[in-house]
């Protein structure tokens, strides 16, 4: 989706582009240009997936005191890219804080494959779901909802044991206030069941969608970060509202073993929030009819991407269904929606 860069600033050199405050080393985030050809097929550009990013993080870097816990804005503008055998593309960048992930990784699905077969201690645990809870709490202040949460799109920085994650990649966000063209885009596992739903209506805003999805991905997330894996084992599993007990995770840190009140506590919390409502059914029923019926062409770049989304305009809807990806992998969804 992007390409990103490890920049230095050259201080001899003012740019109104970038704050005053910008350190010297910054990640420079630029839109892939098969990125701005695919949305290019869906009517759209890739100004409106980097506008959501940049307006939630303004809204961030404007907070006083700002948030440790979501990714630092710096600048922003867009770059004349001259491609082989193609004309010159006009993409939008973005100057981000650059997260030092040294031998521990960048982002959390990095750090928490290197923890290994003996999983996160406790300790750690509660300091990145702290940290996770609080940048999302920040964003969700500032009519920000995210809708693309995973151990991807949170970034840690420093070292294990003092270790700050920061909430990243706020491009699929839904930012109250701003009116841009959208794409209905979730990542399946984290997503919650609620904006699969988004394809129903495309050319509307799916008014089921709010905070609360974030708490599942958030949720889906954090049981990432205690079990090592996914808390779904397939596709159908996750429609079908099923998610994994954290009793059966070969990777539980025995801290957490040693607690079985513990264990029972989450156990119970986590089938009250999968009890599957007859509403979900019946709507996701009426799902597969609308897809079947629909024109749905297939859109290579989001295929790569392992994308699914469905834009406002029913001719022009794009989705894909992929195979089930572990955590840690590349799955992600893009684009600007709702
Ligand atoms: N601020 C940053 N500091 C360090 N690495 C970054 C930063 N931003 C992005 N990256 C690296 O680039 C990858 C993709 O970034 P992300 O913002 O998730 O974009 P996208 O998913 O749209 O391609 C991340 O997984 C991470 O490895
Ligand atoms: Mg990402």
């Amino acid at each position: 989706m992007s390409a990103v860069f490890l920049a230095e600033r050259d201080p001899t050199v003012a740019s109104s582009l970038l704050s005053d405050i910008a350190p010297t080393l910054l990640a420079v985030k630029i839109v892939k240009p098969e990125t701005e050809h695919g949305l290019a097929q869906l009517g759209m550009s890739s100004m409106d997936v980097a506008l959501r990013e940049i307006e939630a993080l303004v809204r961030v870097k404007n907070l006083r005191p700002p948030s440790e816990f979501v990714i630092g804005l710096y600048g922003s503008g867009s770059a004349l890219v001259q491609l082989e055998n193609d004309s010159a593309l006009s993409l939008p960048w973005i100057a981000l804080e650059h997260v030092e992930g040294s031998n521990a990784g960048t982002t959390l699905a990095e750090r928490i494959e290197l923890a290994g077969e003996g999983g996160v201690d406790p300790v750690r645990v509660h300091r990145l779901a702290r940290g996770m809870i609080e940048g999302v709490r920040v964003l969700h202040r500032l009519g920000v909802i995210h809708r693309d949460l995973k151990p991807n799109n949170v970034f840690v920085a420093g070292p294990v044991d003092v270790e700050t994650p920061k909430i990243a990649d706020c491009g699929i966000a839904r930012v109250e206030g701003l009116r841009l063209a959208t794409v209905q885009a979730m990542t399946p596992g984290y997503g919650a069941p609620e904006q699969s739903l988004s394809a129903l209506r495309p050319s509307h805003q799916n008014p089921l969608v709010g905070p609360w999805s974030d708490v599942h991905a958030l949720a889906a997330t954090i049981f990432f970060v205690i079990a090592g894996e996914e808390w779904c084992r397939s596709e159908p599993a996750w429609n079908a509202g099923e998610r994994r007990s954290l009793r059966t995770s070969r990777r539980l840190h025995r801290g957490f073993l040693a607690d079985g009140d513990l264990l029972e506590a989450l156990d119970r919390a986590r089938r009250r929030s999968c009890r599957r409502g007859p509403g979900i059914g019946r709507a996701r029923a009426s799902t597969s009819g609308a897809r079947a019926s629909s024109s749905v062409r297939r859109c290579s770049a989001m295929r790569r991407r392992g994308m699914r989304a469905w834009t406002s305009s029913p001719r022009r809807s794009c989705r894909r269904s992929r195979p089930w990806r572990r955590g840690g992998s590349s799955a992600r969804a893009r684009g600007s929606g709702r």
